[in-house]
């Protein structure tokens, strides 16, 4: 079966195609807004709705090209409905169940959160070996940073997630305050680890939030940053080196600690780290425990979508939704 996968969440406009007896992935299409979110230092809804609107059509024309395939060849349609922009989703939801209704086709729509948890599995199919289930899987992006009990494919527990901003968030807010590009997370750790010292990562003790077990704070971090960014006055290079080392330090610290806090509750399961913000170095050096997938599988993509909906069709329970699209994961509550 060939599936024909789409995400639209946020400002990246994405299509790939799976196919299922091969387990290959035919094609994986990213097209990023960035350039036109550049300007306004972080994403505006409404462009990236309308960004969608043009790229779609020529990112899923890219995505069959590049799979070497027709619709006609497409058994399967599956687009992320939630969670993610509302309007970005809405033209990405709206296509795709406009495509699969002209050509008759089933179609299912999915969960964004669901398919980042499946991304070490896109290793799969270049061959690369992922840890067996349970995992203890944290997802920290630009817009989510949630931590599960992952027990097999559509059996999650829910452990915890932010109580405000994301991770990513936090980096790309402070990266804005202190006057860098967008998005920040990427700059700033490039920056730090090619210039900092363990003296600029320990200049600034920010404040960690002292949150319940397994959830995450970030708000007040980009308020200390900011304060103690007025406090210095002119700020030189080597001060805003330290000032978002020290402030990477803590947004990592609760991630590093909660994922070693989960592992513990949950002693035979193996940490997967995946989202936007798992291509972090400093990250990746601060829990070498965990399986990092590629960090062009961390970000964004339609190809984890493809692949979660090819495991769903491999254990037979690949539905098609309503077309209201009721979410197909079943997340239980915290526990
Ligand atoms: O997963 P993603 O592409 O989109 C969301 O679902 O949000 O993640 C994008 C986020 C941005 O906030 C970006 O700054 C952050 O991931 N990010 C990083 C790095 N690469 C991307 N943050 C820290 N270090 C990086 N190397
Ligand atoms: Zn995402």
């Amino acid at each position: 079966m060939k599936i024909l996968a789409v995400d639209t969440s946020c400002d990246e406009s994405c299509a790939a195609v799976l196919d299922t007896e091969t387990w290959q992935l035919c094609s994986d299409v990213v097209f990023s807004h960035m350039q036109a979110m550049a300007k306004y230092g972080g994403v505006v809804p409404e462009i990236a709705s309308r960004e969608h609107l043009k790229a779609l059509p020529l990112v899923i024309q890219k995505a069959l090209d590049d799979a070497q395939v027709t619709f006609k060849d497409i058994d399967w349609f599956t687009v992320t409905h939630l969670p993610g922009l509302m309007g970005a989703l809405l033209v990405g939801v709206s296509y795709v169940k406009a495509l699969a209704f002209s050509l008759n086709k089933p179609f299912t729509a999915m969960n964004h959160i669901e398919a980042h948890l499946y991304s070490p599995l896109l290793g799969t199919t270049e061959g690369i070996a992922v840890p067996p289930f349970p995992w203890t899987a944290l997802v920290v992006s630009g817009g989510h940073t949630e931590l599960f009990h992952v027990k097999d494919v559509g059996e999650y527990l829910w452990l915890g997630g932010t109580l405000d901003d994301a991770a990513g968030e936090a980096f790309d807010k402070i990266g804005k305050c202190l006057a860098m590009g967008y998005p920040a997370g990427p700059f700033i750790d490039r920056w730090v680890r090619e210039k900092a010292t363990p003296e600029h990562r320990a200049r600034f003790k920010f404040p960690r939030a002292d949150t319940p077990p397994f959830q995450f704070s970030y708000s007040g971090l980009k308020t200390a940053v900011a304060l103690q960014a007025r406090k210095l006055g002119e700020l030189t290079d080597d001060d805003r080196l330290a000032l978002v080392a020290s402030a990477q330090e803590a947004i990592l610290e609760p991630l590093v600690m909660k994922v070693r806090e989960a592992l513990k509750k949950f002693p035979e399961s193996r940490a997967v780290v995946t989202g936007g913000v798992a291509c972090n170095s400093r990250l990746r050096e601060l829990l070498p425990e965990a399986y990092f997938p590629k960090p062009k599988h961390c970000t964004d993509n339609a190809a984890m979508v493809a692949i979660l909906s090819g495991l769903y069709a491999k254990a037979d329970r690949l539905q098609t939704s309503p077309w209201n699209t009721a979410p197909q994961a079943r997340f239980e509550p915290e526990i």
